[in-house]
């Protein structure tokens, strides 16, 4: 694959388009009101629309290493904040991957520079669960309950947000804790139990 080859895929998917709907672009020149916020990991395998079988204009995707929802990053709160408050999605999903390199470099005692502050987001997570993770022997088992527990995680912060808090009160908006297989390409719905998450932490985090 090389840039002009992007180039020639760029013409031919236009003329796939318009061939379908000569109107396609125009429409989508009018707005977006996507009903998903897709929060998942910059690995090139996992891409958001083409995994959830969906269309440009359906999902406002954030993607970062690790799926990561730090409350001090600017970024992920920014585009939380517009995806709830502005574009009212309905739904937000955390979508994880087994086989992540970020989580796989959070178990590793190393030093890896700039990744250190970000990966530290991840060695909290394993350390609030560090019970259950460190009862299972197999590693590769405990790498995939590590991927599932960061996802869950990063949903309970979402959860702390003013931005979350508001819009499941005022219009019952929904967060989903996902994981994508990368050996069957199956996605898993956690089935996260997040009303009793919330209700656990409700009293320290309650902003709304
Ligand atoms: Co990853």
């Amino acid at each position: 694959m090389n840039v002009a080859d992007v180039f020639n895929n760029n013409e031919k998917w236009i003329a796939e388009k318009l061939s379908i709907d000569p109107n396609y672009f125009t429409e989508l020149s009018k707005g977006q009101s996507p009903e998903f916020l897709y929060i998942g990991c910059s690995d090139s395998r996992v891409t958001a629309e083409d995994l959830m079988g969906i269309q440009p204009g359906q999902a406002f995707v954030h993607r970062n290493v690790a799926n990561l929802v730090n409350n001090v990053d600017l970024n992920v709160m920014t585009v939380l904040n517009y995806a709830v408050r502005h574009l009212k999605v309905s739904h937000i999903v955390v979508c994880g991957h087994y086989n992540c390199g970020g989580v796989k470099a959070a178990m590793q005692p190393a030093d890896m520079g700039i990744l250190n502050p970000w990966l530290r987001n991840i060695r909290d997570v394993y350390r609030i669960h560090k019970e259950e993770l460190n009862a299972i022997e197999d590693e590769g088992a405990r790498y995939n309950r590590l991927v599932e527990l960061n996802v869950q995680e990063q949903c309970v912060n979402l959860l702390k947000t003013a931005a979350v808090q508001q819009a499941i009160t005022e219009r019952g908006i929904t967060v989903h804790g996902w994981v994508f297989d990368i050996h069957t390409g199956k996605l898993i719905d956690l089935k996260i139990d997040f009303e009793s998450i919330l209700k656990d932490i409700k009293e320290i985090y309650n902003l709304y």
